[in-house]
């Protein structure tokens, strides 16, 4: 009898405990309705050599982007050399898991070999071998994992950072304005399935949102697909306002695309340069008036963090009849690229897990919006 009513408890104790596991709210689950919820990984994420951060993974999103892997540098570094390797275990966990797999990224100024854009003897290639260049890795790259990797951020960064012009690349010199639209033709030949995107960075500002509108407006002139504009969401405490990264989500969507919000995270460490983008190339001196928080993350501090992410995800529900997905740029403050960009060895806290993959206020408050009715 004693023994039975232990059993009874213990079952019972079991079965309270399954519930509050059950019910205990994850991102993918709070915002199924809404949009993906996503992060960036890493390799050491991707190969299972982290396994608690994999695990947290697989609990919290069903979107994943590759931080590198798939960039034209790390997969393609020799004009007949490809490393698929990588690439080939992202999208395998990415399959393995059921997620929502993203490619990242075919045309961009960065992270993009010397030799993409010479000759033997280091002199600018024409215009038709470059393009035949580009075809050749998109056809290759996109082409390996048809059917597999669901969408492309096909170009990445192409509007200048004042003006909305385009960018001063050797992309745009070499090829001309219509590289963009090669680019997409190209991608949507090698994969007809797959959903084509242009990502860029700051764009809540009035001219680089005009750039972007006018490039996708040509794009579908000529009859190109263009699926979703991504906003990467690299931002500040206060700077973009909620307002300017409204103002764009309503503007892209009246191109009939959808938006998606592709890198976010919110940098809250002093910044040097008064920053508003995320030029990978602009980097500063360490200094340590820079690297306040190197003890830990005061109160204050946390509760704006916190606030900041509340916001911008009230702001993303109240448009998730607009947005595709939100993908953060890393899974763990440990990880985040902001440690050394734009200044090496910073301590920083720009996302919703901390170093010891714990969630921080800001998680808690996120999942909050997803039960707000507007
Ligand atoms: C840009 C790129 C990303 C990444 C970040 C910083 O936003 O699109 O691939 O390199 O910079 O890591």
């Amino acid at each position: 009898m004693k023994n039975n009513k232990l059993w009874i408890a213990l079952s019972l104790g079991a079965c309270s405990l399954g519930l509050v596991q059950k019910s205990e709210l994850t991102l993918k689950d709070a915002f199924q309705k809404d949009f993906y919820v996503g992060a960036a990984l890493n390799q050491a994420q991707v190969s299972g050599k982290d396994a608690q951060v994999q695990a947290l993974i697989k609990k919290q999103f069903n979107t994943i982007s590759p931080e590198n892997s798939l960039k034209w540098g790390p997969i393609h570094p020799k004009p007949e050399e490809y490393t698929f390797k990588p690439a080939d275990d992202y999208v395998a966990f990415g399959q393995q898991n059921k997620m929502f797999t993203i490619g990242h990224t075919l045309v961009w100024h960065q992270q993009t070999p010397d030799w993409v854009f010479e000759d033997e003897v280091g002199k600018p290639v024409s215009r038709e071998v470059l393009l035949q260049r580009m075809e050749k890795h998109i056809a290759t790259v996109v082409g390996r994992y048809k059917g597999k990797i669901n969408g492309w951020d096909v170009v990445n960064e192409a509007i200048a950072d004042q003006g909305g012009q385009m960018r001063p690349t050797k992309w745009l010199s070499i090829i001309g304005e219509d590289f963009a639209v090669k680019a997409f033709e190209y991608a949507h030949k090698a994969d007809p399935k797959a959903e084509l995107y242009y990502n860029d960075y700051s764009l809540y500002q009035p001219a680089k949102r005009e750039g972007v509108i006018r490039l996708v407006k040509g794009l579908q002139a000529k009859g190109i697909k263009v699926n979703a504009i991504g906003m990467q969401g690299h931002y500040g405490l206060t700077v973009p306002t909620i307002e300017q990264v409204e103002a764009s989500i309503v503007a892209f969507s009246k191109l009939g695309v959808k938006v998606n919000f592709t890198e976010l995270d919110i940098d809250v460490l002093p910044n040097p340069s008064r920053r508003q983008g995320a030029d990978i190339a602009e980097t500063f001196e360490t200094d340590q008036k820079y690297n306040v928080y190197t003890t830990g993350l005061p109160d204050s501090v946390q509760q704006k963090l916190t606030k900041r992410y509340a916001d911008l995800f009230t702001l993303f529900r109240k448009h998730r009849d607009k947005i595709g997905r939100i993908t953060f740029w890393g899974v763990t403050d440990a990880n985040s690229w902001l440690n050394n960009w734009p200044i090496k060895g910073r301590t920083s806290y720009p996302l919703l897990f901390d170093r010891q993959y714990q969630p921080k206020p800001a998680l808690q408050a996120v999942l909050q919006t997803a039960a707000l009715k507007n």
